[in-house]
């Protein structure tokens, strides 16, 4: 028997991928086929649910067995959930939980077009979103607290850090570090951020650093985005950060987002289940893929991401456009073009 089969069976790096609901299942089918055309040989996937349609089935969003699942494995590939947007008894998102459970204290969003090159990294474990809220004067004021601690903030700033070198040895440019916060106001908090991320990056000589409050750096990225490289910033910011840059670089269909952590890299496109257009066959799959690109870059298959990369590019400027991008062309007839370009 011919050798390599198990060659490639003992250097498979496994991977877990979640649909979810809506378009959530077409986008992830979409990138697997992409990315299985390149290096299909090198992983193992291992299918996992989670989200309504789960909890509708099951009575939990967020099974047992696929936790077991995505604990086995180095990465995942995630589509998206539905979530109700009233209360329901039992339910919780099985996303934000996943995230919560595997400490992926690290959200990236790339933001790549044209000139601009720049990477948001977004604390994504407390700050605003530490859940800490509640009530005072009989419900007539409502309170949330802001946790910032050093340890994250470091956690998160030499995690920028690193980043950033390693774009720069890939480009062979200098590296830049835009560290984000309000110091001026949120003394304390953002003071805290600032001086813990100043301090981490003056560590590393190699990267010029700057500082640039919050409100400022939203107007700055929007008028001259090509002067960024990586963005550190605390979770809220980061969040709102993200959002403004994935309008300038091509909007919902075509960005990609990586959650890491120490040891997993879970990375989904940063839209939704789009339940309005699922089942037509007409979702665009960009952002699964890019999103597939960055869990190769932190999974030890770096090797194939600029492939992918520059069939993205390709298909972006030439390829046929699903709805979202003003034509008519079907997931599939997308798909075919991504793979005929890898
Ligand atoms: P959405 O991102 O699902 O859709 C917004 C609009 O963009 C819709 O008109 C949709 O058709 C379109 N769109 C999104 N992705 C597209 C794609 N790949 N191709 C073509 N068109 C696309 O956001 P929405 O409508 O606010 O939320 C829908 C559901 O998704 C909700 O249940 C929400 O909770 C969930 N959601 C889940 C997320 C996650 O799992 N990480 C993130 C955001 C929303
Ligand atoms: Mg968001």
């Amino acid at each position: 028997m011919a050798p390599t089969s198990d060659d490639s069976a003992v250097a498979a790096v496994r991977l877990a991928r979640i649909g979810g609901d809506g378009i959530g299942p077409e986008v992830v089918d979409a990138a697997v086929r992409v990315v299985n055309e390149l290096c299909g040989d090198r992983i193992e996937w291992v299918e996992a649910e989670m989200g309504w349609r789960t909890f509708e089935r099951t009575g939990r969003a967020l099974p047992e067995a696929t936790v077991e699942i995505v604990e086995s494995c180095a990465g995942a590939l995630f589509g998206a959930v539905s979530s109700p947007s009233h209360a329901v008894d039992g339910y919780k998102s099985p996303i934000v939980e996943l995230r919560r459970h595997l400490d992926l204290y690290a959200n990236l969003r790339p933001l790549k077009s044209g000139a601009i090159d720049a990477v948001v990294v977004r604390e994504n474990t407390e700050g605003l979103y530490a859940g800490r809220e509640r009530w005072e004067r009989d419900g007539e004021v409502a309170i949330a607290e802001r946790v910032i601690s050093r340890r994250a903030t470091e956690r998160i700033a030499r995690f920028a850090c690193e980043l950033a070198v390693s774009r720069a040895s890939e480009r062979g440019s200098p590296a830049r570090l835009t560290v984000v916060h309000k110091a001026n106001v949120l003394r304390l908090s953002d003071g805290l951020f600032r001086e813990a991320a100043l301090d981490v990056a003056a560590g590393f000589p190699e990267i010029e650093v700057e500082e640039q409050l919050v409100d400022s750096m939203v107007y700055r990225l929007i008028l001259e985005p090509e002067r960024y490289d990586v963005i550190v910033a605390p979770n809220l910011y980061g969040d709102i950060l993200s959002d403004a840059g994935a309008a300038l670089v091509g909007g919902l269909g075509v960005v990609g987002s990586a959650n890491c952590g120490e040891r997993f890299c879970l990375a989904e496109p940063v839209h939704g289940s789009a339940s309005d257009i699922a089942g037509q066959g007409t979702a665009n799959p960009i952002a699964a893929v890019a999103a597939a690109t960055l869990l190769l870059e932190r999974v030890g298959l770096g090797d194939a991401a600029p492939r992918v990369e520059e069939a993205l590019a390709a298909h972006l400027a030439a390829g046929p456009r699903t709805p979202d991008r003003g034509d008519n062309a079907t997931t599939e007839e997308a798909v075919a073009d991504l793979l005929a370009r890898v």
